[in-house]
């Protein structure tokens, strides 16, 4: 017996705005109607039928009522336009992180360059700039080995090759003129944010991939622009995600170690929440 696809949504909506706002709920909505029966909202709206019923709906349904973050639950998240499997081992990629990835295939062509990605997590930056750059020999490291078995099968999912390795930024010692390009969106969140971040972020997402100590914030940056000082190439670029309210900040330890063209990128919201810098 074939299902009204617009009934069916309009039901799903109705029940998730017991834990979200509508907007929100019709979002996510959307979301899974697209996972699971490759229906657009158009595909909805038009009230294309499906088959049957279908016994997903109900275990999908509870969790996200429990808070529990779309893409975890379906085990899925769209990155620069790619399809990315993602559990509660990595972060979700975020929108700036898309921007940042742009940013860096404007600024840097086609040629043959070796590419860093350091807190790779998910592997969506390495792998969405290895689709674009097919000539670039790229590595990406991350201390977590559960996050780094997502990345691979990320990379084997999508056919692309990038060299995943289990390292520690904050002890590795610096390679000597290796990188054209290294890169990282590291860990940022002041742990006392905490408190002010939504619940499923905070229940959710993992520890190790979002916060820092409160008296160091900047540990992270600090680790890898001096990493990056000795072992990219000369004329060498170093491209960041940031927080926006370390900003100022990360623009004078870039300088005080001596980069050259350091600049601070907003993202479509006008934040500053990029920043890159070449090795003299
Ligand atoms: C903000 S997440 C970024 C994940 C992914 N690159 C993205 O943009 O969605 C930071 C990543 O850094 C990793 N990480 C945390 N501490 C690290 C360390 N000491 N050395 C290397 N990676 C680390 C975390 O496991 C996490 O995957």
């Amino acid at each position: 017996m074939s299902l009204s696809s617009k009934v069916l949504y309009d039901q799903f909506v109705h029940e998730l705005e017991a834990k979200w706002e509508l907007d929100e709920s019709k979002k996510v909505a959307e979301i899974v109607f697209d996972h699971l029966f490759g229906f657009s909202r158009i595909d909805i709206f038009l009230n294309k039928s499906i088959p049957q019923s279908d016994e997903r709906l109900a275990p999908i349904l509870q969790r996200l009522l429990n808070g529990e973050p779309v893409q975890y639950v379906l085990n899925h998240a769209a990155f620069f336009g790619l399809s990315f499997f993602v559990n509660s081992e990595v972060l979700i990629p975020r929108q700036e992180t898309e921007e940042l990835v742009a940013l860096i295939l404007k600024e840097n062509g086609h040629t043959s360059q070796n590419i860093l990605d350091i807190g790779t997590g998910s592997g969506v930056i390495a792998l969405a700039l290895c689709i674009h750059r097919p000539n670039w020999n790229i590595s990406a490291w991350d201390l977590s080995l559960e996050a780094l078995d997502v990345a691979r099968h990320n990379a084997h999912q999508l056919n692309l090759t990038v060299d995943f390795r289990c390292l520690d930024i904050l002890t590795k010692d610096p390679d000597t003129d290796q990188y054209h390009l290294i890169i990282s969106n590291p860990p940022y969140i002041p742990s006392a944010e905490k408190l002010l971040m939504a619940g499923h972020v905070v229940k959710y997402e993992p520890e190790l991939a979002l916060f820092v100590a409160d008296d160091h914030p900047l540990i992270f940056y600090d680790a890898i622009a001096k990493y990056a000082l000795k072992s990219l190439k000369e004329k060498g670029k170093l491209y960041f995600e940031i927080h926006e309210d370390f900003a100022h900040q990360i623009q004078t330890l870039l300088n005080h170690l001596g980069f050259e063209e350091i600049v601070i990128h907003d993202d479509l919201n006008k934040k500053a929440r990029m920043a890159s810098a070449t090795r003299g």
